[in-house]
């Protein structure tokens, strides 16, 4: 009976020790994820640009969003045609710290790909993108 209650006494303990080793083992492979996502990728093939139209090569005119501030508004424009089949979806507008001041998104149906938002105070850099259902998304940094 002795030996009995050795034994388990010694399997649980193992089998405690190993589940905190296990434990740990994943709490350390999490640490791991977690230090490879706040690692930024680059952009490429990701995000394109009238400087870096990767793939999608002579296709900046009609995708990277055009950009006017006037009268604390800001406007963005997609000279992009408007079908059922190939059409812009959406535009954002984003400050340097991430902050979304302002989102459209659009049919097939809209006439042109426009969007116009209030332009947030104290900003010296904001992010406008477009994404086209066949072209991706496309981005122009404005400087205001
Ligand atoms: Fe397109």
């Amino acid at each position: 009976m002795n030996n009995r209650r050795k034994f388990i006494k010694s399997s649980l303990t193992t089998l405690i020790a190993g589940t905190a080793s296990y434990a740990g083992l994943l709490h350390a492979k999490e640490a791991a994820t977690t230090k490879e996502t706040t690692k930024l990728p680059s952009l490429a093939g990701l995000v394109y640009t009238k400087d870096n139209q990767g793939k999608w090569k002579g296709k900046a005119k009609s995708h990277a969003p055009l950009v006017e501030i006037k009268d604390k508004k800001i406007t963005i424009t997609t000279d992009h045609g408007m079908s059922k089949k190939h059409y812009i979806v959406r535009h954002t507008l984003v400050t340097e710290a991430g902050e979304v001041v302002g989102e459209k998104t659009f049919s097939f149906e809209d006439e042109e790909a426009k969007s116009t938002f209030e332009l947030p105070k104290g900003q010296t850099r904001l992010y406008a993108t477009s994404f086209c259902n066949k072209h991706d998304l496309w981005l122009t940094v404005v400087m205001v």
